[in-house]
């Protein structure tokens, strides 16, 4: 444990050293505050959060953005003399590789517990997810009749050869949906149907939003994403030629993935860092969740007004930590069938 003078002496300094691609920051603190340093993977407006927490709790929140990946090397490279006390991400596949890289220490889970469901939680505790993403299909109402549309699996059907815009391999939305297909249809069922896509020679567009907009432009007639891509196009444009189709409802439901978070292991004020992240659950669920238009976690609360005009959907119940515990599985699968 550093000394309280050295702590606060680097933060004020946890922006102006920080070198992350693309990174976004806060103000600094004095030496009498209360601070939760986060390490966030996750955009999608979390500073409005952050800024109620510390109005709510009198703590500051001081944070650094980047890439997932990004921030994991930072955690590993900076060991015990790290600053950050919470990391905060998207998609399970990156919540798995911290927990599973040992960058992440056990949860107090008797409040957490009670907010969020147990699919939502790692089981051993080191990470808790906060809210929640579908990633499903949309199509162009114009070009696509959607009584065409059904599963995941069925987008290998020759009629949408040539039609279908995909997510390339490197993205963890892309891994995750394939860890899930793996886990129900297990690995030879899983690669027959992503042999089947790359078939159909998708357009891999590594952007779910350019994904959103080249449907709308009538340049894919169908293709998968994640809900809230489409939302806040939609927001934008109501006119938007794209609709969102729930896939597999007469079977398992549409695949969810979480933005979760948890302790780094060498936090400073874990309990703190444990305050935060119980506030992010409960009391600032709503705020977390309506700058993003994910759903909420927490079964008590609402999504907003244009998140659920998507429509009522059945979920993929699967255990989400049985996801991330897929993923090297998917990435190499993928790799097999040449998905790009
Ligand atoms: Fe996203």
């Amino acid at each position: 444990m550093r000394s309280r003078l050295r702590s606060v002496a680097a933060a004020a300094a946890f922006c102006l050293l920080a070198p992350v691609a693309a990174a976004g920051c806060s103000a600094g603190a004095s030496q009498d505050d209360k601070v939760v340093r986060v390490y966030s993977g996750r955009h999608y407006g979390s500073e409005t959060a952050f800024d109620r927490f510390g109005k709510e709790t009198g703590i500051k929140v001081q944070y650094l953005f980047g890439s997932d990946a990004d921030l994991r090397e930072r955690l590993k490279t900076e060991g015990d003399d790290t600053l950050a006390d919470v990391y905060l991400t998207v998609d399970v596949a990156n919540l798995a590789l911290a927990a599973n890289s040992d960058l992440l220490r056990p949860l107090e889970t008797p409040k957490l517990d009670e907010a969020i469901p147990a699919a939502y939680r790692d089981s051993q505790d080191r990470w808790i997810g906060l809210a929640i993403r579908a990633r499903s299909i949309i199509y162009n109402p114009d070009k696509v009749n959607p009584s065409d549309l059904s599963t995941y699996a069925a987008l290998g059907d020759q009629k949408w050869r040539g039609r279908i815009c995909l997510r390339n391999s490197t993205a963890t939305y892309t891994q995750s949906l394939v860890a899930s297909l793996i886990a129900h249809e297990g690995y030879d069922g899983a690669k027959k149907i992503v042999q089947s896509w790359v078939a159909n020679r998708p357009n891999f567009i590594n952007s779910d939003k350019e994904i959103v907009l080249t449907v709308g432009a009538g340049g894919c007639d169908v293709a998968i994403v994640n809900h809230y891509y489409l939302v806040q196009e939609l927001t934008k444009n109501p006119n938007l030629k794209v609709k969102m189709f729930w896939a597999d409802q007469a079977g398992r439901g549409s695949h969810v993935n979480l933005s979760g978070a948890g302790v780094t292991k060498f936090a400073d004020d874990p309990e703190l860092a444990q305050r935060f992240i119980e506030w992010l659950a409960t009391d600032g669920q709503q705020i977390f969740i309506s700058t993003s238009q994910e759903f909420p976690a927490n079964p008590t609360v609402q999504p907003t007004a244009e998140t659920k005009a998507l429509g009522e959907f059945k979920a993929d119940e699967i255990e989400a930590a049985k996801i991330g515990d897929l993923n090297a599985d998917s990435i190499r699968l993928m790799d097999e069938v040449g998905y790009k």
